[in-house]
């Protein structure tokens, strides 16, 4: 069956719905504790050269891969590789943005409930001390997280069912920018904070000596995992591209503003960390713990502007995950919308069945599922394990090389550079072709045999 595709409005639609995606958990809760784990800027100048040498050109190829199929992942796949082998791998990256937003939106789920919490000053009414240990004890409770889980589930779902230009490309056009005013006005108030200039230190003093090979595995991943790589994700986006845009711009747009928002993230959270004089941690406890212990700690003394903060942070937490989780279930709307036939209101129920059970199960692994292990890990740890070390690493390596070897030159040429006549991107080509043929396969081995050895 024949479906008629929409497309993006313009060249700011396809940068908001890529931001989107790209900007999220990960810039708020790992980019800020992994530069200050990693030696400051010196982390920070390692990142982005990996983001625009390395992650920018597989963005490239992605983008490539799907505006040319003009087509779901599964399709774009099969049109490059035939038969069986295509389907499976294909396959691949439709199944791994539907695993990694199951437990995605569990965490986007907590969000929602601490948002709450923070409408009814919960954390401003309490002393610091009361505070402490609150998101254990959230986490262990079976019904509270598992109902907010299917909520942000619901309400990511609801967004895509209106589709392309009406839903995501709508949601994500007033999102991201209210997004970057929030985190600019936070950062801000955390930079007035008594001692916040330790935090600014900690992000800013390039110490060369935390370098260590670890650093640049880190910055690798970190930068795969912020730009939403091999996950099927810019494929889908970029099949609904128009074909006057040009690629790299939205690609270069993208990577641009998901890097200034991890560092404008880091210095809303870690001048105020270390203004309660506290060290930061990554993960959960950052975001559930150590946060409102600190909106606590500043209501002593400012209850309003703590009032309005704690409101505002866990607000952008939430559009910061629902703009990410809204593009990984579109990488399914489109598959069975288009490779079922199925029509989207109905596809976007199937999905949150399936998403929504597998979710479930996450949530449950921190209360009644806790004593079930697998690998050693919760299913919750099991599951982000997978999705980050395993499932998005193969869908990296798969799209290199469908668009490095596998994709006729002239077709990815045509694609990058609207048929030559993008003067500056037809200088790039080269470069980026030799990143994709020779230079990304060896970074992504490197690093799968850092996490394996
Ligand atoms: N890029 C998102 C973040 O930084 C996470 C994500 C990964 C979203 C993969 C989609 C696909 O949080």
């Amino acid at each position: 069956m024949k479906t008629k595709r929409e497309n993006f409005g313009g060249r700011m639609a396809v940068i908001m719905a890529f931001a989107g995606s790209a900007i999220g958990l990960g810039n708020i809760w790992r980019f800020p504790y992994l530069v200050g784990q990693n030696g400051g800027a010196a982390f920070i100048l390692i990142y982005i050269v990996f983001s625009l040498a390395l992650s920018l050109p597989i963005f490239l190829a992605e983008s490539a891969i799907g505006r040319s199929s003009q087509a779901n992942c599964l399709a774009a796949v099969g049109f490059l590789v035939p038969g069986k082998a295509g389907k499976l791998l294909g396959a691949l990256l439709v199944f791994t943005p539907l695993w990694l937003v199951s437990y995605y939106s569990v965490v986007g789920g907590w969000s929602l409930d601490f948002f709450i919490q923070a409408c009814h000053l919960d954390f401003i009414r309490v002393t610091p001390d009361q505070v402490n240990g609150g998101f254990e004890r959230f986490i262990v409770n079976p019904w509270v997280p598992l109902l907010f889980h299917l909520l942000f589930l619901g309400i990511t779902l609801l967004v895509v069912a209106f589709g392309v230009t009406k839903g995501i490309e709508r949601f994500c056009k007033w999102s991201i920018p209210a997004l970057f005013f929030i985190i600019v006005a936070i950062a801000i108030y955390s930079l007035t904070l008594p001692g916040a200039f330790k935090g600014v230190e900690y992000l800013i003093t390039p110490d060369f000596s935390k370098v260590t090979a670890h650093t640049f595995i880190d910055a690798l991943g970190q930068s795969f995992f912020s730009l939403s790589l091999g996950t099927g994700i810019i494929i889908t986006y970029s099949s609904y591209v128009k074909k006057e845009e040009n690629l790299m711009v939205s690609g270069a747009g993208t990577a641009i503003s998901d890097l200034l928002f991890a560092l404008l993230a880091g210095f809303a959270i870690l001048p105020a960390v270390f203004s309660a004089g506290i060290e930061p941690g990554a993960g959960p406890t950052l975001l559930f713990d150590t946060l409102p212990y600190i909106f606590s700690n500043l209501a002593q003394h400012a209850p309003i502007i703590s009032a309005v903060a704690s409101i505002l942070f866990f607000l952008a937490i939430i559009l910061a995950a629902l703009t990410s989780s809204i593009s990984l279930i579109e990488v399914g709307a489109a598959y069975f919308t288009e490779n079922r036939g199925m029509k989207r209101g109905w596809a976007c129920a199937l999905l949150f069945v399936l998403c929504g059970a597998f979710g479930a199960l996450c949530s449950l692994s921190f209360g009644p599922l806790s004593h079930v292990k697998i690998l050693g890990l919760n299913i919750f740890d099991f599951a982000d394990s997978a999705a980050s070390n395993v499932f998005m690493v193969l869908g990296c390596i798969l799209s290199v090389i469908l668009a490095g070897w596998v994709m006729p030159r002239k077709v990815l040429f045509q694609e990058l550079t609207n048929s030559g006549t993008l003067r500056l991107n037809s200088r790039l080509f080269k470069p980026v072709l030799f990143v994709l043929r020779y230079v990304a396969p060896i970074g992504i081995l490197v690093l799968i045999l850092s996490t394996v050895l």
